[in-house]
């Protein structure tokens, strides 16, 4: 029971000090609900507004991805220098140590193999389960001018619906089939989509023209997937691109995992995301990393 005898009397209500009402840091973001904004605080960085993504998800339709055949070998060590980790529920259950406690963005669309038409994918996840992995984001694939076109967005409007009924946001994920374009026009088009229907941040690829079209018609944040692995210092240009037109961070996968030295590849791009590091300070950054430490080799 509280103590009666010594209660404070004087009270100072700072009356010359009016409270704060600061705007949520992500563009777009700001009429969310608190649950929504506080996930979304596990993904980007508060100080910096963003984020770097390490995207693991691969095997949902590739099986076991040149860089993931042993994700407990080879990326669980990365996983202090990501903000965030995009993975499978299958992989967070059986792999990823539950005492990694920043954001997991939550793989939840699937279906089609790779042998299979790409787009025809289903919501691949319960919101009861997403809420009982304590998950920060839904991550779905959103097939704009694929066959099934209509059914992906569908997934993705289920799930902002799912998700805003317990305070979850989604990441609507732009995907290219092999037949389309990659161009500003097909990225602001799909990208706007996303966000139009309640994608919460959006993942697009990078493009070399316009692409600064793309972040100014996307009314919420974008991060840029990786794609295909480069030469580190190309997609440490990619990273800063993307970064200095306008994207809110980078979603990276091959171009992480795949590199010779994982661990100096995830830091060089947080210097560019955090710091605005160019990409020639950046990559002398991954080289001195890897050649100082051997332990920052990709394991064999
Ligand atoms: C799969 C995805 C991947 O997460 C995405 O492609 C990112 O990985 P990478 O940087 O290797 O492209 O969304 O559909």
């Amino acid at each position: 029971m509280a103590d009666k005898e010594s209660i404070k009397e004087t009270h100072n209500y700072y009356l010359n000090t009016p409270m704060k009402n600061e705007p949520f840091m992500l563009r777009g973001s700001n009429s969310l609900e608190w649950g929504i904004k506080n996930r979304l605080s596990n993904i980007f960085n508060t100080d910096s507004g963003r984020t770097v993504m390490l995207a693991i998800d691969h095997g949902y339709f590739l099986g076991p991805t040149a860089g993931l055949e042993r994700i407990d070998v080879t990326i669980v060590p990365l996983l202090p220098y990501a903000d965030t980790l995009m993975c499978t529920r299958g992989i967070l259950r059986s792999t990823i140590p539950p005492t990694f406690t920043k954001g997991i963005v939550l793989r939840a669309s699937g279906g089609p193999s790779i042998l299979k038409e790409l787009s025809n994918e289903e919501i691949a996840v319960d919101i009861e389960d997403a809420i009982r992995l304590n998950v920060a984001a839904l991550a779905v694939q959103v097939y704009i001018g694929g066959e099934y076109e209509t059914k992906s967005i569908h997934n993705m409007t289920r799930l902002v619906d799912m998700g805003n009924r317990y305070g979850i946001p989604v990441l609507g994920v732009t995907a290219v089939g092999k037949d389309m374009a990659r161009d500003a026009k097909y990225m602001r088009l799909a990208t706007r989509i996303c966000a139009e229907l309640g994608a919460s941040y959006v993942k697009t690829y990078y493009v070399d023209e316009g692409f600064e079209t793309v972040t100014a018609s996307c009314p919420v944040p974008i991060v840029i997937a990786g794609g295909k692995k480069l030469p580190e210092l190309d997609a440490l240009k990619m990273a800063y691109n993307a970064i200095q037109q306008g994207a809110a961070g980078v979603d990276m996968g091959r171009n992480i995992f795949q590199s010779e030295a994982p661990i100096a590849m995830l830091q060089a791009v947080r210097k560019i995301v955090h710091e605005n590091m160019t990409p020639e300070e950046a990559y002398e950054v991954y080289q001195s990393l890897k050649t100082s430490k051997s332990k920052h080799q990709n394991p064999k």
